[in-house]
């Protein structure tokens, strides 16, 4: 299924524009942002200078007098040193893969009905045998203490006040155990398997000593990503970061607390470019945990996630991290629904940011729906309130929308309720 239906030309005339708006890198400077038109599009991304002057949210001096979500990574960008900031902007090339996933969300309407009884709202979702209060969850964002020095601390402790979902990154830097303790409950563990089975196979057995029932097996990212904002940031960064994390691949996974204890000699990689489906097999194989693709983004690859019994996929491009490839996730999730058949669950992140968007997600069949960057931003701008209120914002976004659109449950909302390709 495509998200593009057949159309007037001015229609299309307008997508065109809105794409070439979001695609060009011209278009996150702070000058071209300031015209209305740049404004309207682009408001989103106005804060993603290292220098960026206009603000409006200077005012804001507790998590929960934010208005939105946006208004977090504005905070974060002043809060953070332009290395981490640029760390946690980046996206690969010209950045175009990040600002579209978010962007393609604009294409999307919502065709509301009237007169059906939404004082009662559920937006509960049963996820591989757990229920949920939310669909919404927190996807595995690594070395989150560079936001806060509570890090992936606070925002277990934010998952488990606001009943949400965690996933833990390989490469978080706290450790499952000090997590799952904060979060009061398990966690999933993402795996980054690196080039070493013995690691992959310690990780797996950790992660299940701490009882995490999932493992999500990340296979879309080769770590040789060109992360020229990252880069950018680094270059206008001064500071001497050798007291925290040395340069190259050894220095960034040593101290990491997943590989702590491990003879890391051979690690050379988060991920190894060899892999095949078998390897899928080999971990399935070898844990208990259910095992869940995350960066699936086709049907022929959903289809063979099947034949491997796999337990999951997540809909992702890495947040735009791994690959230029200008398709946002949000048109990749109907096909890998409909290849999906109902057999699995079929999560989706990625420019995530309106209660909205989460509803036209859920709209085109996904069982949940995650966000990265905007943990960090509420982790960065004000530590686990920050977190909270963040959830918070988008939970009541979603209530709100669930209202007004007629769907006094998620069941409720169906691809009826949403015309995708304007
Ligand atoms: C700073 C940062 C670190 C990330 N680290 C990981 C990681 O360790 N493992 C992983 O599978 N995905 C990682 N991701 C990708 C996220 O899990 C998620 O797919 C992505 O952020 C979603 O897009 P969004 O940031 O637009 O919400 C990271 C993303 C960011 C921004």
């Amino acid at each position: 299924m495509t998200l593009v239906r057949p159309v007037s030309s001015s229609v299309e005339n307008r997508r065109r524009f809105l794409r070439y708006l979001a695609l060009s890198p011209a278009l996150a400077s702070p000058l071209l942002i300031e015209s209305s038109l740049g404004k309207a599009f682009a408001s989103n991304w106005a804060a993603r200078t290292f220098d960026g002057s206009d603000s409006g949210v200077e005012s804001i001096k507790s998590a929960d007098q934010a208005l939105n979500v946006m208004e977090f990574e504005e905070l974060a960008r002043k809060a953070l040193p332009p290395a981490h900031f640029g760390y946690l902007a980046t996206g690969v090339d010209d950045d175009a893969t990040v600002r579209l996933n978010h962007e393609a969300y604009q294409h999307i309407e919502i065709r509301s009905r009237r007169l059906i009884d939404v004082k009662q709202l559920d937006s509960s979702v049963e996820l591989l045998g757990t229920k949920w209060e939310t669909p919404i969850f927190l996807c595995p964002v690594s070395s989150m203490r560079v936001f806060d020095p509570e890090g992936e601390v606070a925002v277990a402790r934010a998952a488990a006040n606001k009943h949400h979902l965690q996933m833990l990154s390989t490469v978080a830097g706290t450790s499952i155990e000090d997590v799952t303790k904060a979060r009061g409950a398990p966690v999933w563990q993402q795996l980054y398997p690196t080039n070493d089975w013995a690691i992959t196979r310690a990780i797996i057995k950790r992660a299940e000593a701490a009882g995490s029932p999932v493992l999500v097996f990340t296979v879309d990212h080769m770590d040789n990503a060109n992360n020229e904002t990252q880069s950018r940031g680094s270059r206008l960064d001064d500071r001497d970061c050798s007291a925290c994390h040395e340069k190259g691949f050894p220095g960034y996974v040593r101290g990491k607390p997943a590989l702590e204890g491990l003879d890391i000699s051979k690690v050379t990689a988060l991920y190894d470019p060899s892999f095949t489906w078998d390897y899928v097999k080999r971990l399935k194989d070898a844990t208990t945990m259910k095992v869940v693709l995350k960066g699936i983004v086709t049907r022929e690859d959903t289809e063979i996630a099947l034949e491997h019994g796999v337990d999951g996929i997540v809909v992702s491009n890495h947040g735009g991290r791994g690959e230029e490839t200008l398709r946002p996730t949000i048109e990749c999730l109907p096909e890998v629904v409909a290849a999906a058949k109902g057999k699995i669950p079929v999560l989706v992140d990625g420019g995530i940011r309106r209660g909205t968007d989460i509803f036209k997600a859920l709209a085109l069949g996904a069982t949940a729906v995650g966000f990265g960057r905007p943990q960090a931003w509420g982790l960065a701008a004000f530590g686990q309130s920050g977190v909270e209120a963040v959830l918070t914002i988008l939970r009541a976004e979603l209530e709100k929308i669930m209202r007004q659109a007629g769907t006094p449950s998620i069941r409720h909302i169906t691809r009826s309720f949403i015309i995708p390709g304007v």
